[in-house]
């Protein structure tokens, strides 16, 4: 298979560490469970969409771009990204965010200030309904005041953005030799099915000989199975690369996205809090906590019974702790 990577700008602290969490793959007398850490990409710009931005937001330069536009929930780790890559870049950012409530600054809505983000807050029902007018109308603000604007869609998930992915399995294939491991199964959140597509294909490129499986954090199984292959087939038809996906196995389990999205049960909580006393990693309770509250029940249950080695992609949300605090702090460590 031959192709070329289309242009990119060097946003990311990569290759991030592949790590081996011995004392939890002890615990759980299962695989031995490795985890990439892709939480570690940047500090304010740390987690899995600053892979999908460096092609994005060279897309956008080469269009001649001065300012990003996107979207997403009021803790948006993507936003924040996007916000932070446009100040470093001097670009002018706005970000339309989904929120009901008047929003606290907390977390990843206090960067994205700090980042001096144009912040718009809509109500659910006006987003759902009317995103694409949203965008239309920030283009025309900036346009009106002699700005070119980017609209980057959901969580930067799209024929560009999953080149992020695809480029990071370039990086796995060296930590699998490095590690002289061949693991069976990579494990990833799932939320706008970027990451999980751009693994998906990136696997297959690369040849890693590991199926991915995406755990929802919102909507349904059928609709990652549908999103990502529609991302994959733009992705094909934008750019030339010999492949097909005919024989692609896109896999999504959708049996731990609990409550909803953005609402984790007291099982991810503790899972959160497992992981950070054991092994001194942090999860998020909106993505990463629910995917390896997953991995966990999945070994537990004998999912993965037989194979030798299972790979976690930590895609980081660390801001996203913050607004949760009060679900953190055992009863008994509080004040
Ligand atoms: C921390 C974190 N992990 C995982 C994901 C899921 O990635 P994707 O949107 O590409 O499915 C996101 C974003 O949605 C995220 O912010």
């Amino acid at each position: 298979m031959s192709f070329s990577f289309p242009k990119r700008l060097p946003l990311a602290r990569t290759p991030t560490p592949m790590q081996f969490l011995g004392r939890v793959s002890a615990d759980l007398g299962g695989p031995r469970i490795w985890i990439k850490r892709d939480d570690l990409t940047g500090s304010a710009l740390s987690g899995n969409k600053i892979r999908k931005l460096e092609f994005t937001v060279a897309q956008a330069l080469e269009e001649g771009c001065d300012t990003l536009i996107t979207c997403g929930g009021v803790q948006s780790n993507h936003c924040r990204a996007t916000a932070i890559v446009a100040a470093q870049l001097g670009l002018h950012c706005c970000l339309v965010l989904r929120e009901d409530a008047v929003p606290t600054p907390d977390g990843n809505l206090l960067l994205d200030y700090l980042a001096g983000a144009n912040v718009q807050t809509v109500s659910k029902s006006e987003y759902v309904r009317n995103l694409s007018g949203l965008f239309a109308h920030w283009q025309d603000w900036y346009a009106a005041r002699g700005h070119k604007a980017f609209v980057i869609p959901t969580g930067a998930s799209d024929e560009i953005g999953v080149w992020g992915y695809i480029a990071a399995c370039q990086e796995l294939k060296q930590d699998f030799n490095e590690q002289g491991i061949t693991p069976s199964s990579i494990i990833v959140a799932t939320g706008s099915g970027g990451t999980q597509a751009g693994l998906t294909a990136g696997a297959a490129l690369f040849d890693l000989g590991a199926r991915v499986t995406g755990i929802a954090v919102c909507d349904s199984g059928a609709y990652f199975q549908r999103k990502v292959r529609d991302d994959l087939e733009h992705w094909l038809s934008r750019y030339r690369v010999d492949f097909s996906l005919d024989q692609l196995d896109i896999h999504t389990n959708a049996e731990f996205i609990g409550p909803g999205y953005g609402i984790a049960g007291p099982e991810v909580y503790e899972t959160i809090r497992y992981l950070g006393r054991r092994e001194g990693i942090l999860l998020d309770p909106v993505y990463t906590g629910k995917a390896f509250h997953g991995l966990l029940e999945l070994i537990k249950g004998g999912d993965f019974a037989g194979e030798t080695d299972v790979v976690f992609v930590h895609t980081g949300g660390i801001f996203g702790l913050y607004p949760h605090r009060g679900n953190l702090i055992p009863n008994e460590n509080r004040p």
